[in-house]
């Protein structure tokens, strides 16, 4: 078996394959590292046919829908999951065939009521239902303690205390422990009391993830994260450096048009001299008006250098070839103390 652990701040990805069949399976597939993956994918010589989420991540953006897109292969995920884009929904006791590897489904609820642990051979990929040394918790959206109790201590504990558990969070940098070790250590495993093991869960007092909105919105519905918007955008868009845009300023450079697409109170206390204001949420309405000629060279710039760079590829979606972003934004202009005025649009 073809084996790849990837970590990102915690959340661990495993890149399964069958050496026989050059086949492989991604679980928990993690946004930023979608270059890692296809990288190590054909450096170990696998093709990817499935992409599997153990469970509705309320904690990092699954790449399970993009990767799915740029591989034509199917997404799978336990079939109580709410997400429409979900191609194979598999439940308890089914298997995946990757090649001559068999995938196995145990249905796992408790975390979310979608987990599900898969084991592979002598490995038990167990998402937040078991982590090393923990459990997942149970006080996010269609978590339960009673069904996780359930989970724990009539499916995945009665297995072959053998096989060696992989979760899906780990941030001590262990690679993996078993079942033995987790029957034996892993302190919520000892309370084997179901309404002593609810209290405990329902007790922890947890802080909410960071990003837990924008997970949620994301992975129950396949849309974009911000982060996917802006490097969808600058993808498309060149830029131009503060530097390179200051000496073009004081050379008097005319063919320039400066557009600073943040709100009027901020670009009336300090904008870029001769820098034209269009506020990002008004330009598809102004365009026409403000910019008649679609041709001319125009560098847009915010407050950070994100919102132009958006405002950017709308640009260039509408005809203005010539758009391009600044590289940074407002904040940086002025800490470099590049000139600056204030005031209305002339
Ligand atoms: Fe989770």
């Amino acid at each position: 078996m073809i084996f790849e652990q990837l970590t990102a701040g915690g959340c661990q990805s495993y890149l399964i394959g069958c050496a026989d069949s050059c086949t492989g399976v991604l679980i928990d597939p993690e946004i930023s590292l979608i270059d890692r993956y296809l990288s190590l994918a054909s450096r170990d010589g696998l093709r990817i046919h499935y992409l599997i989420d153990t469970h509705t991540h309320a904690d990092h953006f699954t790449a399970t829908r993009q990767l799915a897109r740029q591989l034509d292969v199917p997404v799978a995920m336990h079939r109580e999951s709410p997400a429409p884009f979900v191609d194979l929904r598999l439940d308890d006791g089914e298997m995946l065939a990757v090649g001559k590897l068999r995938l196995q489904v145990l249905h796992t609820p408790g975390h979310t009521r979608d987990s599900m642990c898969l084991r592979i051979e002598d490995r038990l990929f167990t998402g937040d239902t078991l982590l090393m040394g923990a459990t997942g918790r149970t006080d996010l959206p269609s978590g339960d303690p009673e069904a996780l109790f359930d989970s724990l201590f009539n499916r995945v504990c009665r297995l072959d205390p053998a096989l060696k558990v992989h979760p899906a969070h780990e941030y001590k940098g262990r690679s993996h422990s078993t079942l033995a070790q987790e029957m034996a250590e892993n302190t919520r495993l000892q309370v084997k009391d179901a309404s002593a093991f609810v209290t405990m869960m329902r007790n922890l007092n947890l802080s909410m993830p960071t990003h837990i909105t924008e997970a949620l919105r994301t992975n129950m519905s396949g849309g974009k994260t911000v982060a996917q918007m802006l490097s969808e955008a600058a993808a498309v868009v060149p830029f131009m450096s503060l530097a390179e845009l200051k000496a073009r300023i004081e050379a008097e450079s005319a063919e320039l048009i400066v557009l600073d697409v943040r709100e009027r109170d901020a670009y009336e206390q300090g904008h870029i001299p001769g820098a034209r204001h269009l506020p990002r949420g008004q330009m598809e309405l102004r365009v026409n008006q403000d910019l008649p000629d679609p041709t001319r060279r125009i560098v847009s710039c915010c407050e950070f250098g994100r919102i132009s760079t958006l405002a950017t590829a709308t640009l260039r979606e509408m005809g203005y070839q010539r758009a391009v972003a600044l590289d940074g934004g407002m904040k940086a202009w002025r800490e470099a103390a590049y000139p600056l005025r204030a005031g209305r649009d002339p």
